[in-house]
């Protein structure tokens, strides 16, 4: 996206006012990745390299100065007409200086010559320790280069300092700009999701459902989804990461769809368990209503000053009593929840923040206490109960049911807000959707 809609000179500006004097940043694209042969990955850009510039090419560096007259310096593809007929346009020099509005912008085949001398006389050099590319090595070879001519008189850089925490913390916090793209992510997802629901049957592949997801996103505006979808009938739903997608979707199972698209580079990430044949049974019922109020319970936890474990804890609390309510827990809760014996069938943590990247950036600890939640903080809530069909010393009326409700949540001034609530949660709501 160019800088008309989004202030990327104001992200870089602010992300300058929290470094040290004497310092150049440096940021690195994402490559292509090769797929096979001559195919590849779409290429999705870096996202605290979007997030700074809104620049989508790989083979590119952004190098900020704030002392210098050439601030922000973009170092980019060459423009090739011939080799832009086979693989897309490129904003070359003249691009990155027009469009996205770079002080300088040079020749990627020059970086190592130049980047010596953007370098020399600053005494911090901050990056991404997690950078695409290599760029540690460069960095160290740009370094080491400049000492090779200290008898020359060049000044060495003194510190190498992880620009993470930093971007981190201003990524955490969304904008209004960001909420906007973030709320479009979140309406995508749910019409997706109310889609599915409409469309699912008994004999479907898995595959086949996730299609309708895919061809929901995109007609909705979205070019990809966010992550892989995760389409999971019946025992499949307990498999966290479940990607196959291949399965048949049998008469009276549920299928658990975790499926959110990406919408100009903000993902969504919405969770919905519903029945194949459109009836929940009873035990099916049973085990959803208990994750559905650990939902809402750990929902009324979103709030600000409130220290994030709390949300995470009431859902807990809320799952091992109802576990023990259905005869699958056995013990006193507080007792259940020391010794952790909930972690049988809900294994991960309740949420994490949301953002350009699904699990987004930004610590859940500060200075060794768990972080209290703020206003324009984006999470996901999605509680979950999975009981694995070989699961020994269980009714076996409860095996291969696997239930998560995931919705995404914006901290505000009051509490919090869920973007996603127009996927159906309820129940009883999702029956009569689906039975329309
Ligand atoms: N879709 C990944 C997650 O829910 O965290
Ligand atoms: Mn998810
Ligand atoms: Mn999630």
């Amino acid at each position: 996206m160019s800088e008309e809609k989004v202030n990327y000179l104001k992200r870089r500006e602010d992300l300058c006012k929290r470094i040290e004097e004497d310092s150049v940043i440096i940021v690195a694209s994402s490559s292509v990745k090769k797929r096979n042969s001559d195919s590849n990955y779409p290429f999705r850009q870096d996202s605290n390299f979007f997030y700074l510039s809104g620049y989508d090419e790989p083979e590119s560096l952004i190098v900020l100065r704030p002392e210098e007259k050439e601030k922000y310096i973009l170092f980019c593809r060459d423009r090739e007409p011939a080799l832009e007929q086979w693989e897309g346009f490129r904003s070359g020099q003249e691009g990155a200086i027009e469009k996205f509005k770079a002080d300088g912008a040079y020749s990627i085949t020059k970086l190592d010559e130049l980047m010596p001398s953007l370098i020399e006389g600053k005494k911090n050099i901050y990056y991404s320790m997690s950078s695409p590319n290599g760029l540690n090595n460069k960095i160290k070879k740009w370094v080491n280069e400049i000492r090779r001519n200290i008898r020359g008189g060049s000044e060495c850089p003194l510190n190498l300092i992880s620009l993470d925490s930093i971007i981190d913390e201003m990524r955490l916090i969304k904008s209004t700009e960001e909420l906007d793209l973030m709320r479009r992510a979140c309406e995508i997802t749910s019409v997706a999701h109310k889609n599915a629901m409409q469309k699912v049957s008994p004999g479907m592949f898995e595959y086949q459902l996730e299609a309708e997801y895919l061809y929901s996103f995109m007609q909705g505006g979205s070019r990809s989804p966010a992550y892989n979808s995760i389409v999971g009938g019946g025992n499949n739903a307990c498999i966290l990461h479940y990607s196959e997608n291949s399965s048949i979707l049998q008469d009276g199972s549920l299928v658990l769809v975790d499926a959110g698209c990406e919408y100009e580079h903000y993902a969504s990430d919405v969770t919905r368990t519903f029945p194949v044949n459109g009836k929940f049974s009873v035990e099916q019922k049973e085990i959803y209503k208990i994750v559905l109020e650990a939902h809402t319970e750990a929902l009324k936890e979103v709030k600000p000053g409130n220290p994030y474990i709390n949300v995470h804890n009431r859902s807990i609390e809320v799952i091992t009593e109802g576990l023990i309510s259905l005869g699958l827990l056995e013990g006193k809760v507080v007792d259940l929840i020391n010794k952790g014996a909930f972690s049988k069938y809900y294994m991960h943590r309740v949420g994490h923040w949301l953002g350009m990247d699904v699990h987004d950036v930004g610590n859940y600890k500060v200075d060794g206490e768990w972080r209290r939640l703020e206003e324009g903080m984006v999470l996901t809530i999605e509680p979950g109960i999975y009981i694995l069909d070989n699961m020994e010393q269980v009714d076996k009326k409860w095996l291969g049911i696997g239930v998560r409700i995931e919705d995404d949540v914006l901290v505000t001034s009051e509490g919090n807000e869920i973007l996603t609530s127009m996927a159906p949660r309820e129940p009883e709501d999702i029956e009569s959707l689906m039975s329309s």
